[in-house]
């Protein structure tokens, strides 16, 4: 399980019916893994992320029941949670063995072949000389993985998550954010020019929705 596996974005691009998201699902509540709760689906369906962690009037509110303030207490108990398979009472566990998948991946995944077939603990330590510039992470998000302990770790991943998730932004103008397709997408500039004169007349802007 991942974060991805619910927060698609290209994964349905060849799917029939399918098409580019903004880290949402097609459910109308998303698949849980299978356990002994008998739970198969989550209270709902993953909302979009990009632009949802953007500091807004009146606080960030997340989930739709509110549960969490900040992105950082969404991440811990999503990674140590049923979302992630995992019951109540199981997050010593859950904190174990996402420690261990850090400490004993090899970097011979299919999705490491895309960022230099580097390990985990390579990428989190970050003190590598053979990490090339682009996949070197910033000193406050390093973690030194063969001295840390497991909850070291799970903290370190999380706040990496946590920066990532409030990374999907929207493209900007001058005013602030603004509805436009993801930055991260190739077509997503050149539809954004299009839109922006559009919400320069007047369109919804975040602080809308937000009230
Ligand atoms: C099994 C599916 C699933 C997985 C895995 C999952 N999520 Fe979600 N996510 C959801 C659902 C469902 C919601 C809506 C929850 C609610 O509103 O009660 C949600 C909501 C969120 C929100 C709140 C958005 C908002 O506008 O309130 C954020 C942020 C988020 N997820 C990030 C993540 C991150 C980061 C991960 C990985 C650590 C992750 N999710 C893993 C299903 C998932």
């Amino acid at each position: 399980m991942n974060c991805r596996a619910c927060h698609l974005v290209d994964e349905p691009l060849d799917t029939s019916s399918g098409g580019m998201r903004t880290y949402t699902d097609f459910a109308r509540r998303s698949p849980v893994p299978v356990r002994e709760d008998g739970a198969t689906v989550a209270p709902r369906n993953s909302p979009p992320l990009v632009n949802a962690t953007l500091p807004r009037a009146g606080g960030l509110l997340l989930h739709f029941d509110a549960e969490f303030p900040t992105t950082a207490d969404l991440i811990k108990p999503t990674f140590a949670g049923r979302n992630f398979c995992w019951l109540p009472g199981e997050s010593a566990q859950a904190i174990s063995h996402l420690a261990k998948i850090i400490r004993e991946d090899d970097g011979s995944g299919p999705l490491a072949s895309d960022f230099g077939k580097l390990p985990y603990y390579v990428v989190l330590t970050g003190t590598d000389p053979s990490i090339p510039g682009e996949f070197r992470i910033p000193e406050p998000f390093r973690v030194s993985v063969a001295t840390a302990t497991d909850a070291e770790i799970f903290n370190a991943v999380a706040n990496l998550v946590s920066a990532c998730t409030e990374g999907l932004v929207f493209s900007q103008d001058e005013t602030g954010p603004s509805i436009c397709p993801p930055t991260m997408c190739s077509w997503g500039k050149t539809a954004c020019r299009g839109l922006l004169p559009g919400r320069r007349a007047g369109l919804p802007i975040a602080g809308d929705y937000s009230r």
